[in-house]
Formats: structure tokens, C-alpha cells, sequence
């Protein structure tokens, strides 16, 4: 298969690299560039443990080719702590214990930020529908909205919406 040239910004950083056309942007950030942060839970587009920023929106990394992104900025879990601060959301599920094995925690916080980007007063029915593209197997989804529930708060506090 013939390669393709392209330029994608994750975290800040610019890749500019050939890659083959059905390089799935999952593959992409952890086999190419050693960012293991998001997780591979399913091979049908439901868990969301692969979730990541683009335009403050989650999108599925194991859904979308990196073809499709050229030019465009990418933000992974790892880049959401800044200076050795966790981010207001990471520090919520921390203090509400909004995980357990912490398999599917990088896609929840991932998609908690981009609800808060869309929605910042999101109440309890719009957090768990909006978390239906995510899967817990472990905490049964109440201590997940409650972190998510303070972390809209600290982030509408610090003007992070
Ligand atoms: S690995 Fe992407 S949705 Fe499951
Ligand atoms: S904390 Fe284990 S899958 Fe969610």
C-alpha cells in the first residue's frame, strides 16, 4: 500500500510523517508515537476507552483515520495536566473515586471534558446520557457522574468551559 504524507499536531507537538492510509488514530498515538494513555477496549466503536480531544470535542481515536486529520490538532489524556497540576476534571474523579481498575477512566474524562465544553451545568440525566458512548465494567456509573458533577463545577469556577 502506498504511504501518505501528513502533518498532525497531538499535544502540542507536530508530527509530519508517511504513514499508510488506514492508519487508525489509536494505532497512531500508541504504537507510533508511544502515547499509551488511551486505551483499546473494543473492536466496534462502543466502549470509548480510546477517546480523545479535537476542537474540544471527544472523538473515537479506534474510528478515525489519521488521513482524515491532516492539519489538525489533536489533545490525548496525557496533555491534560498542566505543570504538574491534574486538571480540574482528573482531580474530581480522583477526590469522587470515579474509577476502580481505571481501564476506561482516560475516555471518561475525555468525554466529561467535552461535555463541559458543550454543556457547563450539565445535570445528572444529561451527564449519563452523554456518557452512553462510554463503558465502565467496574464502578457502576454513580461515582463517575459525581466527579463529573464537580468537575463542570471547578471548571465553570476557573472559566475552563
Ligand atoms: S476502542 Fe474505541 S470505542 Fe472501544
Ligand atoms: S474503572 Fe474499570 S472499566 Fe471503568
Amino acid at each position: 500500500m502506498h504511504e501518505i504524507s501528513i502533518k498532525i499536531t497531538i499535544n502540542g507537538k507536530t508530527y509530519e510523517k508517511n504513514i499508510k492510509p488506514n492508519l487508525l488514530l489509536i494505532d497512531f498515538l500508541r504504537d507510533e508515537i508511544g502515547l499509551t494513555g488511551s486505551h483499546i477496549g473494543c473492536d466496534t466503536s462502543q466502549c470509548g476507552a480510546c477517546m480523545v480531544l479535537h476542537n474540544d470535542s471527544g472523538i473515537k481515536a479506534c474510528s478515525i483515520l489519521v488521513a482524515q486529520l491532516n492539519d489538525k490538532k489533536i489533545t490525548t489524556i496525557e496533555h491534560l495536566q498542566k505543570n504538574d497540576v491534574l486538571h480540574p476534571m482528573q482531580e474530581a474523579f480522583r477526590n469522587n473515586h470515579g474509577l476502580q481498575c481505571g481501564f476506561c477512566t482516560p475516555g471518561m474524562i475525555i468525554s466529561a471534558i467535552s461535555l463541559v465544553k458543550e454543556n457547563n451545568n450539565p445535570n445528572e440525566e444529561e451527564i449519563r446520557k452523554y456518557l452512553e458512548g462510554n463503558l465502565c465494567r467496574c464502578t457502576g456509573y454513580q461515582n463517575i457522574v459525581k466527579s463529573i458533577e464537580e468537575g463542570a463545577n471547578k471548571m465553570r469556577e476557573l472559566g475552563d468551559i
